[in-house]
C-alpha cells in the first residue's frame, strides 16, 4: 500500500492506482503509473500529445486492463472488474469522442445512463433523474431534441449528463473541452465545478492549460508512459522537466 498524504485519511481516498503499467506489443503506453485521487478532488491528468492519458484513463475505466499494477475504487481493488462492474462501483466516465445514441431524445440517452448505472432502477425513477440531470447540466430545454441536434457543447454537457446517470463518485472526463470556444471552456468549467459540488470527485485529462489551472486541485503530468511530476498547477508548471517535456509542443505550459 503507497503511503497516504500529509492532511489526508486513508478513507478520503477514492482512486488508487499502484504502478499500473500497460504494453502495446512493444510500446510500453502506461509504465508504472501511481496516484491517489481524494474525495472532493479535481484531479487534472497533463501530458504532451502520446503521453499515455488516454491509455490510463481507458485503464481506470476497464476499456484496457492493465499488463501490471493494480486499482482501487472506494477502498476496493477493482483491477479485475470489467467496465460495468467498475460504473457499478461508482466510476463514471464521459468519452473524448461523443458518442450519444443520434436518434434517440436528449432526455432519453440520459434515461439509459440511469437504467445502465445502478442495478434495479426503474424506468419512471430513471426519466426523472434524467429530468433532474438535464437541469442541472443546462439541457432541460433540449430535452425532447434528438441528440444529433445539439451543438458541440450541448453534446458535451450530455455526455456529462449521461455520465453522472450512473450516479458515479468518481468521473473521468477525456478533453471534453476539445474544440470549444473559450467562452464555451468557461461554462464547462463551471458544469465541472459544479458536479464537484455536488459531492463527485472528477479526474480530468486536458490539454487546455487555462482550463487546467482554473479547475485543478492537483496535477498528474505524465510523458512517455510515466509520471514525471505531480503537484499543484503552479508547482507542475515550474518544474523543468515539465517544461522541457513540453517544449517543441504546441502546446503553451503557461496559461
Ligand atoms: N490500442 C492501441 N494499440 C497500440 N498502440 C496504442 C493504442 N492506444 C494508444 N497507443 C499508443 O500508446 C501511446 C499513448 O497513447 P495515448 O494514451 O492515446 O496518449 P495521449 O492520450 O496522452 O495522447 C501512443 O504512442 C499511442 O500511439
Ligand atoms: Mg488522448
Amino acid at each position: 500500500m503507497m503511503e497516504v498524504a500529509a492532511g489526508h485519511d486513508e478513507r478520503d481516498v477514492v482512486l488508487r492506482a499502484d504502478s499500473l503499467s500497460k504494453r502495446f506489443g512493444g510500446l510500453l503506453a502506461v509504465q508504472n503509473v501511481s496516484f491517489t485521487q481524494y474525495a472532493g478532488e479535481i484531479l487534472a491528468v497533463i501530458g504532451p500529445n502520446g503521453a499515455g492519458k488516454t491509455t490510463l484513463l481507458n485503464l481506470l475505466s476497464g476499456v484496457y486492463r492493465p499488463t501490471s499494477g493494480r486499482l482501487w475504487l472506494l477502498g476496493r481493488d477493482v483491477t479485475s472488474d470489467a467496465m460495468e462492474a467498475r460504473c457499478h462501483a461508482g466510476l463514471g466516465r464521459a468519452f473524448q469522442i461523443v458518442r450519444p445514441f443520434p436518434e434517440m431524445t436528449v432526455h432519453e440517452n440520459v434515461t439509459v445512463g440511469a437504467l445502465f448505472g445502478k442495478h434495479g432502477t426503474r424506468l419512471p425513477e430513471a426519466r426523472e433523474q434524467a429530468y433532474e440531470l438535464l437541469e442541472r447540466t443546462g439541457l432541460a430545454a433540449h430535452a425532447d431534441k434528438a441528440a444529433h441536434e445539439l451543438t458541440l457543447l450541448q453534446d458535451k454537457r450530455l455526455e456529462v449528463a449521461r455520465a453522472l446517470a450512473t450516479r458515479p463518485q468518481v468521473l473521468l472526463l477525456d478533453e471534453v473541452m476539445a474544440g470549444l470556444r473559450p467562452a464555451e471552456a468557461q461554462e464547462a468549467v463551471a458544469l465541472v465545478r459544479s458536479v464537484r459540488e455536488s459531492g463527485v470527485s472528477v479526474l480530468f485529462i486536458e490539454h487546455l492549460m487555462p482550463v487546467v489551472r482554473d479547475l485543478s486541485d492537483r496535477v498528474v503530468v505524465m510523458d512517455q508512459g510515466q509520471v514525471i511530476a505531480s503537484g499543484t498547477y503552479r508547482e507542475v508548471t515550474a518544474n523543468p522537466q515539465v517544461v522541457s517535456a513540453y517544449l517543441g509542443t504546441e502546446t503553451e505550459l503557461h496559461a
